[in-house]
């Protein structure tokens, strides 16, 4: 089946069942609370809210989608920045029966995927919020037949969906995933596994929510006017299962791609798979962003175009691609999507311009940044880190096209100099907030009081379960939300997760107390005092404790400011574990309600 098929049977299957096909919206969305278009429920939130009158109760759609979380992920099998997103929608019309059975009909009647391969998970309920274990959605799975270890319950990590902004409808999820094999998985055979685990032997194909609460800012709930339906299917994963492909970068929406950078660049698709991948992707997403109405910028959605095109750019360039080349692959998007958003053809012209001329001022970035990359090497084959930082910062020369040409020379980049150079410069960011906070006062200040404490207590509870190896490489705080960069060879297991996200939480319960003292240097080392600042304080530095009894849990150089008490804390949540760059890690947490919910 090719993709135009698949699109088109989902939306004729629904349509069979009293929906109407609604085109997808622009990627601009009139959301004011999301910068991009990111689910197809989000064209149809005031008939959620009850703020418009519905004209029809049931839509279904294939939707455009740019997701920017998932961009340093590109690259792998599975993730994209602009996919599409197949789905149903009832607006206070059929719920959960209908929902599910249609869904199961779908895959295993229509698409005939095997049933035996196919797991779902289902909601286990968060009493804090007031919401109950979905056994309904349990028991209609169960109904269908499906044995009891393929029905598996979350939490709200991945079983409670939405809202895409700050506040708007949400709901209790069931997704149903597809068991590739165990050959596909990156851990050893024997291990947990089942929907939700990162080893890649499990993908999931489509999200059921049951879109019933309204959630404020403030993340407590409250009914909508109705019970609505909202389910949004992959439609790039599903053409691969559907295709039989290892990856969706070997489906037709792809292969023409992958082959044109194939000839641009005279390279292997098979030897360069990452770069392939990502220009692929990028390609596809800035064409579609542009015919949208972005254009390059330097901040909000603009800025995510600029970033798409230059990290294309910059893969082109390793690829050994020497001039502007993205029109060409323009092209081949648009052959591939013209059928379905014929708007794209019209627009080619425009598109190939607005790429031509973003590449050429990046390319002539990186010609700069060459020369000056010329004199930083020329004097012996160790370049300093400072002066690889120096080229990124001043003339955005990037960093991964510094590393591919000192490979290429034979020299070697000091990655740890470079290492405290980014770390200074991240160090400085903190700084930043930290002085922002102090001009601000009160109010939303306690919020990065809270996570800054709480960062210090992530550092040493990461050093507790995985080892003294680990040192901060970064670390940012934004109000209640904190992401620290860490040394750490290898990705964090689920275990390892938990058990630090339970350490930090039992150092607040505890409600241990703050200790700020100013000391010479020495007598910091003597105690034990880790982090990044021992070089800036002269001879008198401040170091903060958290103490436990007369012992300290955490020690480190730090200006503040801290809570006084963990308790103030509230709650930790680790919201999401990941590569920063090579050899670091990053976690991304959030405190006080936030992290509650
Ligand atoms: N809104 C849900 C999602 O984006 C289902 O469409 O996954």
């Amino acid at each position: 089946m090719e993709s135009k098929d698949l699109r088109e049977s989902f939306i004729r299957f629904f349509e069979e069942r009293g929906h109407v096909r609604q085109p997808s919206s622009p990627l601009v969305s009139d959301d004011p609370t999301v910068l991009l278009t990111t689910a197809g429920m989000q064209q149809f939130i005031p008939y959620f809210t009850g703020d418009r009158d519905a004209p029809h109760k049931r839509y279904t759609s294939a939707q455009k989608c740019f997701r920017t979380v998932d961009v340093e992920e590109v690259g792998d099998t599975s993730h994209l920045t602009f996919f599409e997103m197949l789905g149903n929608f009832s607006i206070g019309d059929y719920f959960k029966a209908e929902a599910i059975k249609w869904a199961w009909e779908y895959l295993t009647n229509v698409l005939k995927l095997p049933a035996d391969k196919l797991w779902v998970t289902y909601f286990e309920g968060e009493p804090k919020r007031g919401v109950d274990p979905d056994k309904e959605a349990h028991d209609l799975w169960k109904s269908i037949g499906l044995p009891a270890d393929h029905i598996r319950g979350f939490g709200s990590d991945t079983n409670f969906w939405g809202p895409p902004g700050e506040s708007g409808p949400c709901g209790p999820s069931s997704e149903i995933h597809i068991d590739l094999g165990v050959e596909r998985s990156s851990k050893p055979h024997d291990h947990e596994c089942g929907p939700n685990c990162d080893c890649g032997r499990f993908l999931e194909l489509w999200n059921l929510v049951f879109m019933q609460y309204f959630c404020a800012e403030d993340g407590s709930l409250s009914a909508l006017p109705s019970k609505n339906i909202d389910t949004g299917a992959g439609f790039e994963r599903l053409l691969m299962v559907v295709q039989g492909k290892n990856t969706i970068f070997e489906t037709d929406l792809f292969v023409p791609i992958i082959k044109k950078v194939e000839q641009l660049s005279n390279k292997e698709y098979k030897e360069n798979e990452k770069s392939f991948r990502i220009i692929a992707d990028h390609v596809r997403g800035a064409v579609f962003l542009i015919a949208d109405g972005v254009r390059p910028g330097k901040s909000g959605r603009e800025y995510i175009l600029r970033r798409v095109i230059r990290r294309a750019v910059n893969y082109e360039h390793q690829l050994g691609i020497r001039t502007h080349r993205l029109e060409d692959l323009a092209e081949v998007v648009v052959n591939l999507y013209e059928s379905a958003y014929p708007e794209l053809r019209s627009q080619l012209g425009l598109i190939k311009d607005v790429l031509i001329d973003e590449e050429q001022r990046f390319r002539k970035t990186i010609e700069r940044g060459l020369k000056h990359f010329e004199n930083i090497s020329a004097g012996g084959d160790v370049i300093s880190g400072a002066d690889i930082f120096y080229i990124y910062e001043t003339f955005g020369f990037p960093i991964e096209l510094s590393r591919e040409i000192a490979r290429e020379k034979g020299t070697t980049i000091d990655e740890r100099g470079l290492e405290q150079a980014l770390k200074e410069h991240q160090e400085l960011s903190r700084v930043g907030a930290m002085e922002k906070f102090k001009r601000k006062g009160g109010g939303q200040g306690d919020e990065v009081k809270k996570a800054h404490t709480a960062t210090h207590l992530l550092h040493q509870a990461l050093r507790d379960v995985l080892g003294g190896h680990v040192t901060q490489a970064g670390s940012r705080l934004f109000d209640d939300e904190l992401s620290f960069d860490f040394t750490h060879p290898t990705k964090m297991t689920d275990e390892q997760k938990q058990k630090v996200e339970e350490i930090v939480n039992q150092k607040i319960k505890l409600d241990l107390p703050m200790l700020t003292e100013i000391v010479t240097p020495d007598e910091a080392k003597a105690k034990g005092a880790i982090g990044l600042f021992e070089k800036k304080y002269g001879d008198r530095v401040q170091i903060c404790s958290v103490m436990e009894g007369d012992q300290a849990y955490s020690r480190e150089f730090c200006g503040g400011p801290h809570v006084h008490n963990t308790a103030e804390i509230q709650q930790f949540k680790i919201i999401k574990e990941k590569s920063s760059s090579a050899g670091i890690r990053r976690i991304k947490a959030v405190v006080g309600r936030k992290a509650a919910q």
